[in-house]
């Protein structure tokens, strides 16, 4: 494998491509951020399917064959004509991964927090009773969690955003699963509403280590967005300054 494609809708997938970039610095990444329909998670899900064909697409025109899917919205469609039209497209999808690691702590109450779309589907809770029948799954889709971190909302924003949606479990220290992958940029603020302890994909991503090869440690960055505005939020953030490059899609 050479060059890996990171997706997302926004600043959780940059999460996950700086995490595989600090852990493996010889990898090469293109990390595309499709901050123009950002956020995935209250559309359609026909509306998503051809929105991320567009995307999946300037992957495959760019000539990268390995795409991790680091966004839980896209991960739940079919991206049937995708895999149809694009057939040598290797996706790699992240919930059974990110699911996979509650077979070592085995929770007996979870409570999953993703987006509209990823809670309709209920692919996490599938998921977690395939290996953990008897766990107590909750699931609560939070609506405006991904747009107000791409906003870099305040402690206090997010705060009113929980006791909106969250306030039946507000210090109840029930673990949290973070189902999408904007939240762990929450994670601080999340943990002292519920209590618990939290679980990511982060880290089951980074532990696939037959995805991952030597290249040269390029890290690309593109946004659908605005490009001067993507470079501030990840200045803000995580402290980089990193080239972003517009996509026009
Ligand atoms: N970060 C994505 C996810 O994991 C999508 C958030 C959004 O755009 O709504 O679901």
């Amino acid at each position: 494998m050479s060059r890996i494609g990171v997706f997302d809708s926004g600043l959780g997938g940059f999460t996950i491509a700086q995490a595989i970039h600090g852990r493996y610095p010889n990898q090469d990444i293109v990390f595309l951020a499709d901050q123009k329909n950002v956020p995935y998670g209250n559309k359609e899900t026909a509306d998503l399917e051809d929105i991320i064909y567009e995307n999946m697409r300037w992957f495959y025109d760019l000539g990268i064959r390995d795409i991790i899917l680091a966004c839980n919205t896209t991960s739940v469609l079919s991206l049937t004509k995708v895999q149809e039209d694009f057939r040598d497209l290797n996706l790699i999808r992240i919930i059974e991964l990110t699911v996979s690691q509650l077979s070592k702590t085995r929770p007996q109450e979870i409570l999953v927090l993703a987006t509209k779309v990823t809670i309709a589907s209920h692919r996490y809770k599938q998921e977690i009773e395939k290996i953990l029948p008897t766990c107590i799954v909750h699931e609560v889709a939070l609506p405006n969690l991904a747009k107000l971190i791409e906003d870099l909302a305040d402690d206090s924003e997010l705060h009113k955003d929980f006791s909106e949606y969250l306030a039946k479990y507000h210090r109840s220290n029930i673990d949290f699963m973070l189902g999408c992958t904007h939240y762990p940029l929450a994670d601080k603020q999340l943990k002292s509403y519920l209590g618990g302890v939290s679980y990511s994909s982060i880290k089951p991503i980074l532990e696939q280590t037959s995805l991952f090869s030597e290249g040269s440690g390029l890290f690309t960055c593109y946004t659908t967005g605005d490009k001067d505005i993507f470079q501030r939020q990840i200045k803000q953030l995580y402290g980089i300054d990193q080239a972003v490059n517009k996509v026009d899609m």
